[in-house]
C-alpha cells in the first residue's frame, strides 16, 4: 500500500497539536497524496499539504479527502490544498500504468493487493469477466500476470471506460483485455459467451449484478463478489448470492472469504469466492 507514516513528522511541526488527531498517513496515487484531515484542523490542510510536497519531493499535488466515495460511479470527493491543479495523474501498481482522473471516476491503491490475488487464482485458458471495471486495474493486471485467454472489463462510467482504453494502448503487452461500455446488466447478456471466471466489483449495491454475473458464468465456474460487511462477518454478502442463485438455478458453494480492506473502524471490504453449480 502507498500509505506512508507521516504523524511523527508532522507532530513535530505541530507541537501544540495531539497528535493523535493529525494524519497518520497518505495514499499516493501517481504524484498525487489523499490526505484525510480532521475538520478541526481544516484551515491547516493548505500547510499539511505543503509539509507533504516539502517530504515527499515526487508528490505533485495534495488532495484532502471531503467525504465518501459515493454516487453511481463511486467517485471520491477531493478539494486540492497543495501544489498542482489537477486530479489527473499516471500511477504504477502490480506492473501495470495506469492513467487515473480522480475526479471523474473511482480508484483505490488499497485494492493493489487484493487484484494481485485475483490474477492468481487465474488459471491458464479461462475467460475472465470483471463486471464494473472502471479505468481498468483488475482486468489489466489479471491480464498482465495470469495466461487468461480473455479477459473482459465492462464499466457503464464513460469517463472511466475512456481512460480504460487509453490504459489498454499504453500497456501493450497485454493482449487478452478487452473492454466495453455500458451497464454490465445489459452488456453482459450479450456477449454470446460464458465465462470461467466473473468478478462483480461493486461493494455497495453489486447484489443487482449478481443475477446478470451468475447467468455469465458456465457450470462450476467462480464468482468474485465484492461487499461492505461488519467486521468478522459475511453472512449478509453470502445470503445475496444464495438469492440470486435461487433466482438462477444455481446453487453455491463458498470457496473462501477475503478481507481486502478496513474501511472504517467497524466495517470490512470483503470479496466472497464462491463457485456456482447448476441446481441439482
Ligand atoms: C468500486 S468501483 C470499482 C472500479 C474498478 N473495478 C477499480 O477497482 O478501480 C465501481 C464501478 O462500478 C461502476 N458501475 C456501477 N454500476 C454499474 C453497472 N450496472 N454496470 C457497469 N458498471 C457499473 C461505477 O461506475 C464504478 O466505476
Amino acid at each position: 500500500m502507498n500509505t506512508m507514516r507521516l504523524r511523527p513528522l508532522l507532530a513535530a511541526r505541530f507541537p501544540d497539536i495531539d497528535p493523535a488527531r493529525l494524519p497518520g498517513g497518505f495514499d499516493r496515487v501517481g504524484d498525487i497524496a489523499v490526505v484525510s484531515v480532521v475538520p478541526e484542523l481544516e484551515l491547516l490542510a493548505g500547510e499539511i499539504g505543503a509539509i507533504l510536497l516539502e517530504l515527499h519531493p515526487p508528490l505533485r499535488v495534495v488532495a484532502r479527502r471531503d467525504g465518501q466515495y459515493g454516487g453511481t460511479f463511486r467517485t471520491l470527493p477531493l478539494r486540492i490544498v497543495a501544489g498542482e491543479h489537477r486530479l489527473t495523474t499516471v500511477h504504477r501498481e502490480n506492473g501495470v500504468v495506469l492513467h487515473l482522473d480522480l475526479a471523474r471516476g473511482y480508484f483505490s491503491v488499497r485494492l493493489a493487493h487484493e487484484r494481485a490475488r485475483i490474477a492468481a487464482l487465474v488459471r491458464p485458458g479461462e475467460r475472465v469477466a470483471v463486471l464494473c471495471s472502471g479505468a481498468g486495474p483488475f482486468p489489466l493486471i489479471i491480464g498482465r500476470h495470469s495466461q487468461a485467454a480473455e479477459v473482459l472489463g465492462i464499466e457503464m462510467n464513460l469517463a472511466a471506460h475512456a481512460l480504460a482504453l487509453r490504459n489498454l494502448a499504453a500497456n501493450r503487452a497485454i493482449r487478452t483485455v478487452d473492454f466495453l461500455a455500458g451497464d454490465a446488466t445489459e452488456v453482459l447478456p450479450v456477449a454470446g459467451r460464458s465465462f470461467d471466471r466473473v468478478l462483480v466489483v461493486l461493494p455497495y449495491g453489486g447484489e443487482s449484478l449478481l443475477p446478470t454475473a451468475i447467468r455469465g458464468l458456465r457450470p462450476g465456474g467462480t464468482l468474485h463478489f465484492y461487499a461492505m460487511q461488519a467486521k468478522g462477518c459475511h453472512r449478509d454478502a453470502l445470503a445475496m448470492i444464495e438469492t440470486a442463485c435461487r433466482q438462477t438455478g444455481r446453487r453455491c458453494r463458498l470457496l473462501e472469504v477475503a478481507v481486502c480492506g478496513h474501511c472504517g473502524p467497524a466495517l470490512h471490504r470483503i470479496c466472497l469466492d464462491a463457485a456456482i453449480e447448476p441446481d441439482a
